[in-house]
């Protein structure tokens, strides 16, 4: 029993002692100032799929909860279907977020980009949500249909003032020329300035694809980018080799959170090291290399409030109010009044 005692308390002290020296090591106030040169709000709050944990992600309601709540950024995975229409979904397929498999039985596991538009929109996009979370189900959420881009871009306009986007090609390989048709469409509605100088940080761009940041830069290089990091990148590159990477196309990397890293979610296959790449050894090179450090998906006070001391510069999440509430911000109105006001 002693000796147990005596190992239970030296790990507590060994804990202390690291947290202490990690908290020091990540020097937050470098993130900041990177974040202020690139006018990026900090710590950023990035709704991740709109407020998704509220409503079925990437919808209308999603994204209006979002912006209501005061989120800095709306994020969003761009695609693209069979006939040009570009649109925000997150998965290869339909088959987890609609009813594909009664629509179109056969197609379940299709690309997204196989179908026309046309076809997606007679899809539904938000029931699935009400079967798998009953106690935050509501009749409205029948019959969501999934989202082309201008539809966010409008979406976002409607406040003032409006929250900004941060935008994911996802899949970027898939699609050939996306990257243009996201910034002329960008350039077209005003969301940037192709001729502005100087860091334009109300749209952000991100990818897991190295070559989709690069078409990407050569495009609008004022635009910030952020190079997603995953599983198998690390294990292939190493954490010093991704930094180096990231510095040719990017201002800052998007990483997994401590719940992530811990999760049997991590494909150990890919990497049987786990990176808790969210401790401030990592987010202290990453300053140092001049990137600023965005965690996914952070949805519960104790990670952000471990996160935020860890050096970590924005939060990709599922409740963007608990985020901004930590910083002392966000919308007056409680959860009820909110869904009054945007119609739901
Ligand atoms: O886009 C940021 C991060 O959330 C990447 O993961 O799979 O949600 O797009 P995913
Ligand atoms: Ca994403």
């Amino acid at each position: 029993m002693k000796l147990l005692m005596t190992v239970v308390s030296a790990a507590v002290a060994l804990a202390g002692l690291a947290l202490a020296v990690g908290a020091a090591l990540s020097a937050p106030s470098r993130g900041k100032r990177l974040a202020q040169a690139l006018r990026m709000p900090h710590p950023a709050v990035i709704a991740h799929r709109g407020a998704s944990y509220y409503a079925p992600e990437s919808t209308r309601p999603a994204y209006l909860l979002a912006r209501e709540m005061g989120a800095d950024y709306l994020e969003l995975d761009l695609q693209r279907t069979r006939d040009g229409v570009l649109i925000v979904f997150h998965d290869d397929d339909l088959s987890r977020t609609t009813d594909v498999a009664e629509v179109f039985p056969g197609r379940e596991r299709a690309p997204v980009g196989s179908f026309t538009f046309e076809e997606l929109a007679r899809l539904d996009a938000g029931s699935w949500f009400n079967r798998r979370f009953p106690k935050r189900a509501r009749p409205a959420f029948r019959s969501l249909r999934i989202l082309r881009l201008d539809e966010v871009l409008a979406l976002a306009e409607g406040k003032d003032p409006r929250p900004g986007l941060y935008i994911e090609t996802k899949s970027a390989h898939r699609y050939p020329g996306i990257e243009r048709q996201l910034i002329e469409t960008l350039a077209a509605q005003g969301w940037i300035d192709r001729a502005a100088v100087g860091p334009q940080s109300r749209v952000i761009l991100q990818s897991f694809e190295l070559d989709s940041l690069a078409r990407l830069q050569a495009l609008a290089p004022q635009v910030p980018r952020v190079f997603l990091i995953d599983e198998t990148l690390i294990a292939r590159e190493g954490w010093n080799s991704l930094l180096k990477k990231a510095q040719t196309v990017a201002s800052g990397i998007g990483t997994w959170g401590l719940r992530h890293a811990l999760s049997p979610r991590w494909d150990r296959a890919a990497a049987p090291v786990r990176y808790l790449t969210t401790w401030p050894w990592y987010t202290g090179g990453a300053h140092r290399a001049g990137l600023v450090v965005h965690a996914w998906t952070v949805n519960d006070r104790c990670e952000l409030r471990a996160l935020r001391l860890f050096g970590v510069d924005g939060f990709f999440t599922d409740r963007p109010d608990l985020a901004l509430a930590m910083g002392g911000r966000g919308s007056a109105l409680e959860p009820g009044r909110l869904w009054e006001k945007i119609g739901y």
